[in-house]
């Protein structure tokens, strides 16, 4: 069994209370299950410093990131490129629905996001959330390494998540279009995690706002 529960921190959390998050967490570190790959998407400037403190407390969580520059190395102000990315993380979320409408990113950026993942070697989870942004990525993830996240719009952040039936549903559709593993993203609690981990074809979850406290993350990782 491989199973994926992605931690996304979005634009919340300073330094000091994102430290505090990873203190909790090592002081009463979650059991992980065979297979479960527990990864963790903050914003840049806590990268270097939880990767410090994963390393030292030896906290066996991954580090992702929520975004890239769709360019390399070079002129690019403000842009954070993949090479430099790579040395903190080993996951990237590329096309979150929040970046699709509030940074206006479309097929183009996504591709050329992806592009970049793949070059520096990051692995991207790329989230959809219907089956046409599927379509829009088969032929460039063709035989490479990827992660899918279906994430219907009317269940993020919302405290409304889709029913298992249809998220599974959603899965089996995905899978025949690309081989990946597909997760769930949207209103995921401790309460209702293994309704979705429990179905047949999805592969874990990604969580936003139920990640921001240790303690449910943790009962998260537990109930999935
Ligand atoms: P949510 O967010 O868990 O707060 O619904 C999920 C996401 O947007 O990744």
């Amino acid at each position: 069994m491989n199973e994926f529960i992605v931690a996304n921190w979005k634009s919340n959390k300073t330094e000091k209370e994102a430290l505090e998050w990873m203190d909790a967490i090592s002081k009463n570190k979650p059991q992980l299950k065979e297979g479960q790959t527990i990864i963790l998407c903050p914003s840049f400037p806590f990268l270097a410093p939880l990767k410090s403190q994963l390393t030292e407390a030896n906290v066996p969580f991954q580090l992702g990131v929520q975004d890239i520059s769709s360019f390399g190395e070079g002129a690019y102000t403000g842009a954070v490129n993949g090479a430099q990315l790579k040395e903190y993380a080993a996951y990237c979320l590329i096309g979150h629905s929040e970046r699709r409408k509030n940074f206006g990113e479309d097929k183009g950026v996504i591709l050329k996001k992806l592009e970049q993942c793949f070059l520096a070697g990051l692995l991207p989870i790329i989230c959809v959330s219907q089956i046409d942004h599927v379509e829009e990525i088969a032929s460039s993830v063709f035989e490479k390494q990827i992660i899918i996240a279906y994430e219907p719009l009317f269940a993020i952040g919302s405290g409304l998540p889709d029913t298992p039936q249809n998220a599974n549903d959603m899965a089996t559709l995905i899978k025949e279009k690309i081989s990946a593993p597909v997760l769930y993203g949207g209103s995921v609690t401790s309460e209702n995690v293994k309704s979705f981990t429990g179905t047949q074809a999805l592969d874990g979850v990604l969580v936003g706002k139920s990640s921001l406290s240790p303690d449910e993350f943790s009962h998260i990782i537990q109930n999935a």
